[in-house]
């Protein structure tokens, strides 16, 4: 049988939770895919396998999954250092560095992810590129609503101007009325769509955190620590 995409999500999720231990506290990440990590660890609990769990979460809609299965929440203000999370992300390249935030929640995960001594990602194989941004698809960056379309226009130039990669920046809208989706912290994406790979990923990034309008960008470089690739065949666990 081959196997649906949710379940190599849930393989890789399952997996994962392999390396919780009893005492831990834990990043609950975002999306399809950690949200079989957050079910798992609840499940562990209410068998007795896993004791004195406490889960920091990284959006609003994890804190009410993790609420509503009774796994107990702390932040990062009373826990500071947290031994582990576990999260999902929209690309993987072969160093390990990630694009995330496509769901919206990349400043929360960034923030709980770079507090953690491990940072397992969970993916199936369809997460992975050579190249952060290279296929084309968005690359988030989350910004103060004030003055957004200032912002938005200064992004497409900076890559255009000091990368010389074609970018296209774009407000990301939902609804039928395409109102600016707004984030956990009330603020909008602009999503950069490149032309081509960005090459220098560290430059961008600071570059990107220099101009004032950003809050944070959804590449997440240097963090994960192990990533576990559900997929292939169907039954493959890659953790690299
Ligand atoms: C949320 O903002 C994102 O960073 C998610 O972690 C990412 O989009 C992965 O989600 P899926 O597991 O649903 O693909």
């Amino acid at each position: 049988t081959i196997l649906t995409q949710d379940e190599l999500k849930k393989i890789a999720a399952y997996k994962a939770v392999e390396f919780v231990e009893s005492g831990m506290v834990l990043g609950l990440g975002t999306g399809s895919t950690a949200k079989h990590a957050v079910d798992r660890i609840a499940e562990l609990l209410h068998q007795g396998k896993l004791t004195n769990i406490v889960g920091v979460p990284t959006s609003k809609k994890t804190q009410e999954q993790a609420i509503s299965l009774g796994i107990p929440l702390s932040d990062l203000d009373k826990h500071p250092i947290l031994d582990l999370a576990i999260d999902g992300a929209d690309e993987v390249d072969p160093y390990l560095n990630l694009v995330k935030g496509r769901g919206g929640s990349l400043l929360r995960e960034k923030m709980v992810e770079s507090a953690c001594k491990k940072f397992i990602v969970i993916v199936d194989q369809t997460k992975l590129v050579k190249n952060l941004g290279g296929t084309g698809d968005a690359v988030p960056v989350e910004v103060v609503p004030f003055c957004w379309k200032f912002t938005e226009t200064r992004l497409q130039r900076l890559f255009e101007e000091k990368f010389e990669v074609g970018c296209v920046a774009k407000l990301r809208v939902c609804g039928k009325n395409e109102e600016p989706f707004v984030t956990d912290n009330m603020n909008y994406i602009v999503d950069l769509f490149f032309e081509k790979e960005i090459g220098d990923l560290e430059a961008a990034s600071d570059e990107i955190l220099r101009l004032a309008g950003v809050v944070e960008h959804g590449m997440f470089l240097n963090m994960a620590t192990t990533v576990i690739v559900a997929g292939g065949a169907g039954r493959s666990i890659n953790m690299v």
